[in-house]
């Protein structure tokens, strides 16, 4: 009776078990190296917390996404956040936004990936085109053309784009899972890095001579 009930106990226990989570919560930045002393410590996962009874109106609000903003820029497009940096009270809510402008005539928010977070958009003004690309070793694109209205989703991780194909301006509006979703624009990390990728590598990744990827270098 005694060794029922012992056994009852432990498949209860292993069902509990396998309900909670298997794996560490994601992390909300790049990397977070261990310290020894609590007093040298800069950030926790995410940020610190003010006490709940301090928190004011002005720690969920952010004003401005009416306003367009100018897209006269190198990649024709403008990008404003609205994440846990703007929005203190965002601090550990998983989730935030961003207002993308672009300019007429194949203005782009060039190929990046946001590491942190999935990406739902919906197109309030202009048409653009769309896509992401699978991962390894398929690397299957896979691309819609948006209109007013109309919702697409960049799965987390994935290098995806927007290009704006019409005559006039685009505006779109982006939610995303993560309080700081973090951007990674391909061309800038690969070619832009500081101090500069040794052009050997980049020259046998990319196929292209040692002077074509000094001149790319030059350029980012
Ligand atoms: C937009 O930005 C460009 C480049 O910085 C600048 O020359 C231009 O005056 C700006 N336009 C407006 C309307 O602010």
């Amino acid at each position: 009776m005694e060794a029922v009930r012992f056994l009852q106990t432990l498949f209860i226990s292993a069902l509990a078990s396998s309900l909670v989570f298997a794996s560490d919560p994601s992390p909300l930045q790049d990397f977070c190296v261990a310290i020894s002393d609590p007093n040298d410590a800069v950030f926790v996962n995410g940020k610190v917390c003010r006490d709940p009874k301090l928190a004011k109106a002005d720690d969920f609000f952010f004003s401005g996404l009416s306003i367009r903003r100018n897209t006269s820029n190198p990649v024709g497009s403008t990008v404003t956040p609205v994440n846990v940096a703007q929005i203190p009270g965002l601090n550990t809510l998983g989730i935030s936004l961003v207002r993308i402008d672009y300019a007429p005539n194949g203005g782009q928010n060039p190929p990046h990936t946001h590491p942190r977070a999935t990406e739902i958009l919906v197109v309030l003004e202009g048409i653009l085109y769309v896509g992401f690309v699978t991962s390894n070793p398929d690397n299957r694109l896979i691309t819609k053309v948006l209109n007013k209205g109309d919702v697409f989703v960049f799965p987390v991780g994935l290098v995806h784009f927007q290009f704006n194909v019409g005559k006039s301006n685009a505006v779109a509006i982006a939610a995303l899972s993560s309080q700081n979703p973090g951007v990674i624009t391909i061309a800038n990390a690969v070619f832009g890095s500081k101090p500069s990728t040794n052009p050997d590598v980049l020259s046998k990744a990319f196929k292209l001579d040692r002077e074509m990827v000094k001149s790319l270098q030059s350029i980012f």
